[in-house]
């Protein structure tokens, strides 16, 4: 990693402000129901612990507007790490104030504290200075192994880093780097892209960002419909966002992009709806595109077996409903079979995570990103705040 990583600080004896991404789903009750952001942290939580560091745990979940909101208490972590770590986790009601800092003070080799969500004060989301130095004065040390939250200037992922001489990322922060970085900085190539998921807007600027350094560009799923619009084609009821018709029309001229040949189309994108396959010039009116026909898929699943590295992100149609869901298991199985026989593989895209988990390949590409936005924005070329506030080595 270009960056300073938590094995370079002299961590024993001293306390350490580790912002994680605890934002992890839940159900009514409150039950994780995936903690694989929670597991993904553990490397760098029992390295501190190992070697003598202190870690105090600060993450966000979920979006409770500045206000505490019990729902998006981070207690059910709390208990998570107990189970995962097999120790005893402290918990602080809050992440500032006299409180907390007290339970600070206290804590010795051993200790492990999780603050309550960061995200209960308005002040985090501003990156408010203030806030990033009270956060700040908890800690001697500070390791950012939050990924998934590295897009946001926030005060617990940006402002701290400033009050530390050597703010350093963990090994979930690494490991993105090194995979995400790989990706498009010195690929294996051939270098192939599969873009997927439902919306033009929110992948418009990966798809630039990448075309100039891939081989191929898959483009699939919902999306694919502004683009077989923009080509002339009868796309039916299928989903559509026409204010980027101009822009799809520009970006066709391109040869590395490939799209869908053939569609499955369903009168309604609801499961039990009769499924069947068309040319993807000629859907008819009342039809919508549910996901990509065999030939598509077969075609997709050569570029797969051609390429060196494969970046995952987005599923290529609505894989939640069994009938519709071929498109993508292909897809997964093809690039897990390419990845065991030596192609390098990043998925991205909590969508995408959870289709590979569906087909229970997660396991099987080489790297399954914890980041939803902050992989997005990697991958779209900006340069995410949280990584580049960390010290370069
Ligand atoms: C995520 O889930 O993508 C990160 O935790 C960031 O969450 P946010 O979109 O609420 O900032």
């Amino acid at each position: 990693m270009p960056k300073l990583s938590v094995r370079d600080l002299p961590i024993k004896g001293k306390k350490i402000f580790v912002r994680v991404d605890f934002n992890v789903p839940l159900d009514e009750n409150l039950n994780i129901t995936d903690d694989t952001r929670v597991r993904a942290s553990l490397p760098t939580i029992k390295y501190i612990l190992e070697n003598g560091g202190i870690p105090i745990l600060a993450s966000h979940l979920g979006r409770p507007k500045g206000k505490i909101d019990k729902r998006f208490s981070l207690t059910p972590v709390a208990y998570r790490l107990e189970q995962l770590l097999d120790c005893n986790v402290l918990f602080a009601p809050d992440c500032v104030g006299d409180e907390v800092k007290k339970m600070v003070q206290d804590l010795k080799p051993g200790d492990l504290l999780l603050l309550e969500n960061v995200r209960f004060h308005a002040e985090e989301e501003k990156n408010d200075p203030n806030f990033s130095k009270e956060l700040a004065a908890l800690a001697d040390l500070y390791v950012d192994d939050a990924f998934g939250s590295a897009h946001r200037a926030h005060a617990s992922v940006e402002g701290i880093a400033h009050h530390f001489e050597n703010p350093a990322g963990g090994f979930l922060m690494e490991k993105e780097l090194k995979y995400l970085e790989g990706s498009l900085k010195n690929p294996q190539r051939p270098l192939l892209a599969i873009m997927g998921g439902a919306k033009v807007s929110t992948k418009i600027g990966v798809i630039k960002n990448l075309l100039n350094k891939v081989d191929n560009l898959v483009i699939g799923g919902g999306m694919c419909f502004t683009f077989l619009k923009a080509k002339g084609y009868n796309i039916g009821t299928s989903l559509c966002e026409d204010e980027f018709l101009d822009e799809a029309k520009t970006l066709l001229s391109n040869t590395k992009i490939y799209l869908p040949v053939d569609v499955v189309i369903a009168k309604e994108p609801k499961p039990g709806n009769p499924t069947r396959t068309v040319d993807a010039s000629s859907i008819p009116a009342d039809y919508c595109g549910v996901d990509n026909g065999e030939q598509t898929t077969n075609e997709i699943g050569t570029l797969i077996q051609k390429a060196k590295t494969i970046v995952w992100n987005g599923p290529m149609g609505i894989f939640e409903i069994d009938e519709f869901s071929k498109g993508t298991a292909k897809v997964a199985h093809t690039i897990a079979e390419a990845t065991a026989a030596g192609a390098i593989s990043i998925v991205g895209g909590g969508d995408t995570i959870a289709a590979l988990s569906k087909f229970k390949l997660l396991d099987k590409v080489s790297h399954a990103s914890t980041g939803g936005g902050a992989s997005l924005e990697f991958l779209e070329g900006k340069e995410l705040p949280g990584i580049k506030v960390l010290k370069e080595k």
